[in-house]
């Protein structure tokens, strides 16, 4: 069995779906969800579920890599097989990175390698583009820029906000993250296209 740890910054939408798949036949289990935000409403989410969690503050941190050894810390202690970042929302440095190297992986809500970083709906929108998305793929040192391991496409729709489209690619989001990691879990990294 596959151990799991999921970090949030967040509502966890994407985190509680993972954890929700992890049942049954499924090659892995979730052994711990952390934040970088005390306040992230994922939190409760999981422990409601029984998941062991922690919050590291990273303003509480006087520079990246003092925060990123506090990190370390409490996912070192669980020695996780895989590290989902699921609406994570700090860059993590290459040494970080490194020592999980092809065992992290990330969602992302665009069609990497569009989009990298930040406001991509809106950019989506602003580019005309008729079709958007989620990735899953493998974190590298490199932000957003890993190898794809899964693609959720939606239309952008006439009269598209950022707000209406992330909706959309959200839905998707939910149902891409779980199929990825049941797959990488079992050791197959062919891409899931949804
Ligand atoms: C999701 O849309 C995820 O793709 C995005 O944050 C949201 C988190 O929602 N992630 C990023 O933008 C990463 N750069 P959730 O907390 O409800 O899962």
């Amino acid at each position: 069995m596959k151990r799991v740890a999921i970090l949030i910054s967040g509502g966890g939408s994407n985190m509680v779906r993972l954890l929700d798949s992890m049942d049954g036949d499924h090659p892995a289990r979730a052994v711990l969800v952390g934040s970088n935000d005390p306040a992230a409403g994922g939190l409760a989410k999981a422990a409601g579920r029984g998941i062991a969690t922690f919050a590291i503050d990273h303003r509480a941190h006087a520079s990246r890599a003092a925060f990123e050894a506090a990190l370390l810390e409490p996912l070192l202690e669980v020695q996780p097989d895989i590290i989902c970042l699921a609406g994570f929302m700090r860059i993590l440095t290459p040494d970080f990175v490194r020592r999980f190297d092809g065992r992290m992986l990330n969602i992302h809500p665009s069609l990497l390698p569009k989009y990298p970083g930040l406001h991509t709906h809106a950019r989506a929108i602003e580019a005309g583009d008729t079709q958007a998305g989620a990735t899953v793929h493998e974190v590298t040192a490199d932000l957003d820029a890993g190898p794809i391991l899964g693609q959720a496409r939606v239309p952008v729709l006439v009269g598209d906000t950022a707000d209406t489209l992330a909706a959309r690619v959200l839905v998707q989001e939910h149902r891409l993250y779980p199929a990825v990691l049941r797959r990488f879990a079992a050791g197959d990294r062919t891409p899931v296209i949804l």
